[in-house]
């Protein structure tokens, strides 16, 4: 799994032989910085991008096969034990709306470097059906961390936040709800030079803009109901900057935006999880601490803590998942939920190239 954040690569080696999947190991690998502002650079248009995203997309795979690699020497599996690869590649474009998304990989290359079935480009089947392609999370969490007395949700703060509603009885649902990390990280990242606030703490340190806020919170983004799906294309340094008056303190910016992320998603449990008693985060922003406490204080009716509590760490909660998904592909079974996405029917997600 590489997300939104472009942080890097999450491996994980999963066992899905029994009920619950068992995480055997996990390594993650950091981009390089020149990789990271190629990837950024790819979210807008420029000059020969199509030979720039598959340049891009051959060292992409190379990086994905040396994380599997290390993956493989550090848990002493061999190749030939692993069923298969589910590599969701580095979203650079995602426009349901003009009905693609653009996962870069070269599934090919990765295939023929670790000799291991490759599963790949899982969203766009899902858009092809007429659904948003995202989030595809919530079919893996239904199955397996769904309770029948227990209103639960899973709220994945990665870039973009997203969530999945898991009733006691009646549908799951789930949706975006907006920025998780990446504002607070591109933020950072351009006055400390830093790649992201580490607990929170610089955000903490500044005070709240309450028209700021009230500003961003009005983006249409936030009003409208699922299925919804958003990315880099939306929330980015261009649309913060839009609303600034460039007197701001930088810290207070900080704050603000962390304010967003947690009264975003807080608005969205509020309206479209009604009764959920339990909130169980993963993802980078669970160990936001200043988020984290904000967003307790937002929402006292939910119960609010990390997944681990139902073990599976909120860290990899998301490479599980792709690997549950690749795992559905291999067997020719569904992994969207119409009710999340919006398609029209359930489908096989994704392209499998063999790894012979
Ligand atoms: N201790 C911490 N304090 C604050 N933020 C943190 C901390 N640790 C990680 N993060 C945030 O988490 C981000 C990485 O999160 P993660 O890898 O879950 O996101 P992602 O790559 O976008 O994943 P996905 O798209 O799958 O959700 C970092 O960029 C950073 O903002
Ligand atoms: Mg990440």
């Amino acid at each position: 799994m590489s997300g939104t954040s472009l942080d890097g690569i999450d491996a994980a080696l999963v066992d899905l032989s029994g009920g619950k999947p068992k995480l055997v190991g996990t390594h993650f690998q950091a981009y390089q910085p020149d990789l990271k502002d190629t990837l950024l650079a790819l979210h807008h248009p420029s000059l020969n991008e199509l030979h720039q995203a598959h340049i891009t997309a051959n060292s992409l795979a190379r990086e994905y096969a040396v994380a599997i690699h290390s993956l493989l020497n550090n848990t002493g599996v061999a190749a030939g034990q692993v069923q298969a690869i589910g590599c969701h590649g580095q979203t650079v474009r995602h426009r349901p709306e003009h009905g693609y998304t653009i996962q870069l990989n070269n599934a090919a290359l990765l295939a023929e470097l670790t000799g291991i079935h490759v599963v790949s480009d899982f969203r766009s089947r899902d858009i092809a059906a007429g659904g948003q392609g995202a989030p595809l999370v919530p079919a893996f969490h239904e199955n397996v961390l769904r309770h029948p007395d227990v209103h639960r949700i899973i709220l994945n703060i990665g870039g973009i936040a997203n969530l999945t509603d898991l009733p006691r009885n009646g549908i799951t649902t789930g949706f975006d709800t907006g920025p998780g990390n990446l504002l607070m990280d591109a933020w950072i990242a351009k006055h400390l030079n830093k790649p992201y606030d580490k607990d929170g703490t610089w955000a903490a340190s500044g005070k709240i803009i309450p028209s700021l806020l009230k500003q961003l919170l009005a983006e249409s983004f936030f009003i409208q109901s699922p299925p919804k799906s958003t990315g880099r294309d939306l929330f980015n340094l261009a649309w913060l900057e839009k609303h600034l008056n460039e007197n701001e303190a930088p810290a207070d910016v900080q704050a603000t935006l962390l304010a967003l992320t947690c009264d975003s998603i807080a608005n969205a449990v509020q309206r479209f999880c009604n009764g959920s008693k339990e909130i169980y985060l993963c993802g980078g922003g669970a160990h936001n601490a200043a988020l984290v406490s904000r967003l307790q204080q937002a929402l006292p009716q939910c119960l609010i803590q990390k997944t681990e509590a139902l073990g599976i760490e909120a860290d990899w909660m998301e490479a599980i998942a792709f690997a549950w998904l690749a795992q559905q592909t291999m067997h020719l079974r569904p992994g969207n939920l119409p009710a999340v996405t919006g398609a029209s029917h359930n489908c096989v997600l994704g392209a499998i190239y063999p790894g012979y």
